[in-house]
């Protein structure tokens, strides 16, 4: 079938909105179009070519959600006018990974993911003949894609699509690294550092899980407010002061969680000094600069900080995503200020301008 979807032909150029061609489904992959989509820094980070990993001609996008429309051979989990959320990090539900309760991270299909192929090793995308690759085994910026059915999580129907999917990226990686890798226990005191899409999920994951005391640490005044909103209690601007005010409030010990999602090596830094001594955990979930390393006296280990990473929140996507859609359903979790610009297909550049301008958490474009 023919499509439009936005193209990165080139490192450092504008994607092209323009016409491909789209194969059908084959075994175990699924139709989906697509109703609303994020626009995320990792889209921007290929689309620089500053990931050395990227690849080009390929439609980028991976925050996508949309309405089942076809399924492949052997497709059980799935059927037509199902609503789904993308998944750039997949759950088969029977690899390594997948059985052990400790990581989210499938080996299913990795290496052909990382070479922008389906799980067979080809494209269903083309352009005259020519191949054009999946983006993170999504490729959402695009009225339609075929997607493998690990990769889909279906929710619930009645959850706005424009809200739904921001759960496919930052929010959940949020949510989840206080929920699922820090699991913070009710009345504890954390710390976030950076409010943007993850930071601020990262908050409300705090508050859902009864932290008593939630600071969230910014640049932006206007984002610190959405930090208040989403449950922060206090908030602060950062600054080379920050540590030594964390270890103020907490009576010279430091928090019993920190957080670190602005992937700043520096804040990363901060974040572990401002973890408390003998139990405070650190997560990370800000990917740091290609070749960029992480500084840490082993002192502060031995004296009991840890350091965890977290890697799309822990969240195993097909079970959880459902999950806490549900809870934003439930009305735990509050989506609509991160919603912050609407824009069509066409103005996807626009979308990457927005963020680098810092204005507003999440464009997202609307499709249908
Ligand atoms: N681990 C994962 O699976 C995963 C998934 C999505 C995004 N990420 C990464 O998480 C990070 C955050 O993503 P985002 O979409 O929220 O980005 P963002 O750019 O919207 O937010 C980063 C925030 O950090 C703040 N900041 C900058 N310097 C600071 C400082 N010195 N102290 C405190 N705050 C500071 C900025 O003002 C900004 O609000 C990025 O590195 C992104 O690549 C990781
Ligand atoms: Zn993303
Ligand atoms: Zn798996």
């Amino acid at each position: 079938m023919k499509i439009r979807a936005a193209v990165l032909e080139e490192f450092g150029a504008p994607l092209a909105v323009q016409e491909l061609d789209l194969d059908e489904p084959r075994a175990g992959e699924v139709l989906v179009r697509l109703v609303a989509c994020g626009v995320c820094h990792t889209d921007l980070y290929t689309a620089s070519g500053a990931d050395p990993s990227g690849y080009a001609p390929t439609v980028l996008g991976h925050e996508g959600a949309g309405v089942v429309e076809k399924v492949g051979e052997g497709v059980a989990s799935l059927a037509p006018g199902d609503h789904v959320v993308t998944l750039f990090s997949p759950q088969c539900r029977e690899c390594v990974h997948c059985v052990d309760p400790r990581t989210n991270l499938c080996m299913a299909i990795r290496e052909e993911q990382n070479k922008g192929h389906l799980p067979d090793g080809s494209t269903r995308l083309h352009r005259d003949g020519e191949e054009i690759r999946h983006f993170m085994g999504c490729s959402t910026f695009a009225e339609y894609t075929v997607m493998p059915e690990i990769a889909l999580a279906k929710v619930n129907p009645e959850a706005p699509m424009e809200h739904a999917c921001l759960f496919a990226c930052g929010l959940s990686t949020g949510l989840g690294a206080a929920m699922n890798t820090a699991r913070v226990q009710p009345g504890t005191t954390c710390v976030v550092f950076g409010a943007g899409m993850v930071g601020l999920g990262a908050v409300a994951g705090c508050r859902l899980q009864g932290a008593e005391r939630i600071v969230c640490v910014d640049l932006s005044e206007e984002r610190l407010e959405l930090a208040r909103g989403q449950g922060a209690t206090d908030v602060m601007v950062g600054d080379e002061g920050t540590v030594e005010r964390i270890l103020e409030m907490t009576g010279g010990y430091g928090a019993d969680y920190t957080f670190e999602a602005t992937g700043l090596v520096g804040v990363m830094g901060q974040a572990v000094e401002a973890a408390r001594m003998a139990w405070g955990l650190c997560t990370i979930a800000g990917v740091a600069g290609k070749g960029e390393t992480l500084d840490v006296v082993p002192r502060l280990l031995i004296t009991g900080r840890r350091i965890a990473g977290s890697s799309f929140g822990g969240v195993k996507g097909r079970d959880q995503v459902p999950e806490l859609v549900n809870r934003y359903l439930a009305g735990e979790i509050d989506v609509e200020p991160f919603l912050s610009h609407r824009i069509t297909l066409d103005e996807v550049n626009r979308g990457f301008e927005l963020m680098e301008a810092q204005d507003g958490i999440r464009s997202v474009i609307e499709l249908a």
